[in-house]
Order: C-alpha cells, then sequence, then structure tokens
C-alpha cells in the first residue's frame, strides 16, 4: 500500500512516520531556562546529525496548551543554550516517561519524577544520575521549520558513559549493550528493549 503525506492528516502522517522509522532512540533531554529553573523531557525524534563537528539533531513540536507555544526545552535551549542528553535506560523508564507531561514551565519535572543529578562538566544544566550515558550540548544551530517547531542541532562537548560499559577505554571501545538503552516504537506508548544482536561487516569494495 501508498500513503501520500500531501493528502493526509498531520495525525495520520505522524502515525505511519513514527511505525515505519522505528525503533527511535531516546534522548531524555535535561536543560535549564535563563533564570536557572532546570526541566527535563523525553524526546524520541533525535539522532546522531554529524561526527565532525560532533552534532545531534532533536526535533521538538509546539506545546499543547490551548495556545501555540514552544516546549520549555525549545525555549530553554533558546534562552540558555545549553543542555545536557540522557540515554535512558529499561528500569528508569517509569520515571522518564513522568518528565513527558506537558507541564507548566514553571514546574521541574526531576523533581516531579524523583530524579537525582549529577553536576556536568562543560555546561550548567546537570546530568541525570543513573543513566548509562549523557552527552553535554550546546546549541549549535536551530532550524525553525513550523509554528512552534524546531529542528535543535546540539555540539556535544562531554561524553560520559559508566564504567561497566567501558570495554577498553584507550580505544574508546564500548559495549553498548550495557547501557540497556530503551527504544520508541510506534503508537501509545510502546518502546523496545536491547535483547538481541547480531554482527555482518561491510565487505571491502571490490577493486
Ligand atoms: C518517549 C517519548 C518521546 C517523545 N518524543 C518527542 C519528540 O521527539 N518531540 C517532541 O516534541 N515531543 C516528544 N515527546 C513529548 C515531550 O516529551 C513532551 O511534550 C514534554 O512535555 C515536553 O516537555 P517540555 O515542555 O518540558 O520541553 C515525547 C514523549 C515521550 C514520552
Amino acid at each position: 500500500m501508498q500513503f501520500d503525506p500531501n493528502t493526509l492528516s498531520i495525525k495520520d502522517t505522524h502515525k505511519l512516520m513514527i511505525s515505519v522509522i522505528a525503533p527511535r532512540p531516546i534522548a531524555w533531554v535535561v536543560s535549564q531556562n535563563a533564570k536557572g529553573q532546570l526541566n527535563a523531557a523525553p524526546f524520541s525524534f533525535f539522532n546522531i546529525v554529524s561526527d565532525d563537528p560532533p552534532l545531534i539533531g532533536i526535533s521538538v513540536g509546539g506545546a499543547e496548551r490551548g495556545v501555540p507555544d514552544y516546549k520549555d526545552t525549545a525555549r530553554n535551549i533558546q534562552e540558555h543554550g545549553e543542555f545536557v542528553v540522557n540515554i535512558v535506560t529499561r528500569d528508569m523508564m517509569e520515571q522518564m516517561v513522568r518528565t513527558g507531561v506537558d507541564y507548566h514551565q514553571s514546574v521541574n519535572e526531576l523533581e516531579v519524577a524523583g530524579l537525582a543529578t549529577l553536576p556536568s562538566v562543560t555546561v550548567k544544566p546537570p546530568r541525570i544520575a543513573g543513566c548509562p550515558a549523557s552527552l553535554e550540548c550546546t546549541r549549535f544551530q536551530v532550524l525553525d521549520f513550523a509554528s512552534h517547531r524546531q529542528f535543535i542541532i546540539g555540539r556535544i562537548n562531554m561524553i560520559h558513559v559508566k564504567d561497566e560499559a567501558v570495554l577498553d577505554a584507550a580505544k574508546c571501545y564500548i559495549d553498548t549493550p550495557k547501557l540497556d538503552a530503551v527504544g520508541r516504537m510506534h503508537g501509545a506508548g510502546w518502546y523496545t528493549e536491547m535483547k538481541s544482536w547480531f554482527q555482518l561487516r561491510t565487505p571491502p569494495r571490490p577493486d
């Protein structure tokens, strides 16, 4: 079957996109506003944008609060320019979803979800304690592609990985399955765990 986004509603296009572009990694973003108030929220429209320079991208939609508005994460990154992307594990999922509620900007979702933090090294927002990996980022570029919807590109300034998942620090070898990361799938609240993996090397170019 074929589905034409030009004739479908935004809702149906969204359903199709999240159903076929899956699983998606989840960026659990900690940011702060100009006054220093902290905020946490998950985003699965997230991935690597570049390794040189080291860039990640997060697509942040508009807030659903009656009037068109930016989500707190987008506004904070506009105001302050710094944020931390944390990787979510299976056992932190309940806390993660609690931070995905569109609270008023005065609410610190880290407190709502009972999350402890650790200081960052290069940016003011802290990282979430217990996460197996965290990326300290600064705003690199922001694309405004629709009303209150932005693609935020962040430059990574520091990468934290829990010691147990580091195989060889000198070679930067990480035991990725040990991160126990979760991916977002389709529909209302479907996720996948990292349960199986296999190796298949790209063949060399025939000369
Ligand atoms: C697993 C998960 C993934 C999400 N991914 C996105 C996303 O990619 N983009 C987005 O705009 N909202 C996404 N959301 C919804 C936001 O997390 C939610 O709107 C949140 O309240 C925004 O918080 P903020 O206003 O504090 O930034 C996601 C929610 C969950 C639970």
